[in-house]
């Protein structure tokens, strides 16, 4: 056997990726610019989020250019998912579909007829008659997609596995895949809001910055290119009633901006009730715990109900203070006027500290008619772009907050 030498590596041959796209762009994108031959990707979920959905729209586009794909899977029966290719669009001759769920019979398909991708719905469903487990549990989905991903690194096709995910995120299952397979992605959003964002959690090919937006319609889901007018529930233009407040947020490298949606009332029953809907409950709390400390505001027997308008989960810490004003516009019951939007985060002590990219989340405010920002004081060297004419507002305290904006 010949010995593996160590070499510099600046002689390393840098190999240009021959990527395919997979007909959905927010998906090609999110994928870091298409689908890399031999790539092994997990697109996980909660159940009923649309990740079949969002595969099958997928290769119908990708069957088009592509000698054959094949759709393998427990999940649904052939004719189920011809009944959804059917709504989603038109279904090509070279889409196969294989209802098999023993991995040494998908290898035997595989191995007879190369195809040029392949979708598998859903990993839980495999199992090797070889190990003793059932089907779903963690020695299954890691022996099956291990044999699964030999075959695509060997024979350079792609496979997409797709997972179901709890809300948890760490039941048994395809949470053990993640270090195994090039591209993790993640299908998220509130099952009875229509928006859904696809954000990559690891990619070998690519970036994790890039974020998918998506609509579930009747017949699919279509990309959302404004995401701003679909997060802001408010009329542009019209006074907010009292309790939202709109961030000016940057979710991968995407600016929009969000309402947000709060309501304090007096709690009728003996423990106050918190909840958020696309907003980490225990941030709420922090935050909730500084206006207390740091302002003053009596909190602790009300009941704070929070709500990012679309359901859609943002992670941007920026959120913080947009948050802060909607509680605190709720609790006094005061609107605030309109064009006003928010971007902080919020520090323990109260401070408010800065974020990234102000410049960016100027330029979007404007562009859909703001008027005044409010941003740490702390932030140095702002870039504002040319020709804006923003009013920034520095606050360098959530107290200050209360008197510049009331
Ligand atoms: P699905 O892709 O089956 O979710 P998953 O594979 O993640 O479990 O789709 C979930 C829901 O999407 C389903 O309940 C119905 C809805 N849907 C639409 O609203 N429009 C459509 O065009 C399709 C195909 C599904
Ligand atoms: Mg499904």
């Amino acid at each position: 056997m010949q010995k593996v030498m160590a070499r510099p590596l600046a002689d390393v041959e840098v190999l240009d990726v021959d990527r395919q796209s997979s007909g959905d762009h927010e998906l090609d994108r999110v994928l870091g610019g298409g689908v890399v031959p031999g790539g092994v990707v997990l697109l996980g979920g909660e159940p009923g989020i649309g990740k079949s959905t969002l595969m099958l729209q997928a290769v119908l586009q990708m069957a088009v250019k592509m000698d054959r794909v094949l759709y393998v899977g427990g999940e649904e029966s052939p004719e189920q998912v011809r009944m959804r290719a059917e709504r989603l669009g038109t279904v090509p001759p070279n889409l196969y579909i294989l209802p098999e769920t023993n991995v040494q019979e998908v290898l035997k398909e595989l191995e007879e007829n190369k195809p040029g991708a392949v979708i598998v719905d859903s990993v839980q469903t495999l199992f090797l008659p070889e190990i003793e487990s059932a089907p779903g549990s963690v020695s299954q989905i890691r022996e099956a997609a291990s044999a699964l991903t030999r075959f695509a690194k060997q024979h350079q096709v792609p496979i997409f596995f797709i997972g179901h995910i709890t809300k948890e995120g760490s039941l048994a299952g395809p949470k053990v895949l993640e270090h195994m397979v090039d591209v993790v992605l993640q299908f998220e959003g509130e099952r009875h809001h229509a928006y859904r964002m696809l954000r990559a959690i690891k990619n070998r090919f690519g970036t994790t910055a890039e974020l998918g937006l998506y609509e579930m319609q009747g017949n699919g889901l279509m990309a959302v290119e404004h995401p701003s007018h679909a997060l802001l529930g408010q009329k542009i233009g019209e006074d907010g009633l009292s309790g939202t407040a709109i961030a000016a947020a940057i979710e991968g490298v995407r600016p929009m901006l969000v309402e947000v949606q709060s309501l304090v009332s007096t709690a009728v029953y003996g423990t106050p009730q918190r909840s958020g809907t696309g907003f980490d409950l225990r941030r709420l709390n922090m935050l909730l715990a500084v206006l207390e400390k740091r302002c003053g505001f009596k909190l602790a027997s009300k009941d704070v109900f929070l709500n990012m308008a679309g359901g859609l989960r943002i992670q941007d810490p920026a959120l913080d203070l947009a948050v802060v004003a909607a509680i605190l516009s709720s609790a006094l019951d005061v609107p605030l006027p309109w064009g006003t939007v928010f971007a902080g985060e919020v520090g323990l002590t109260g401070e408010i500290r800065p974020v990234p990219r102000l410049g960016q989340r100027v330029s979007e405010a404007s562009r859909l008619g703001m008027k005044r920002m409010f941003h740490s004081a702390h932030a140095r060297n702002i870039q504002i772009p040319e020709g804006s004419n923003m009013e920034l507002v520095a606050i360098a305290q959530v107290s200050d907050l209360h008197g510049k904006l009331f």
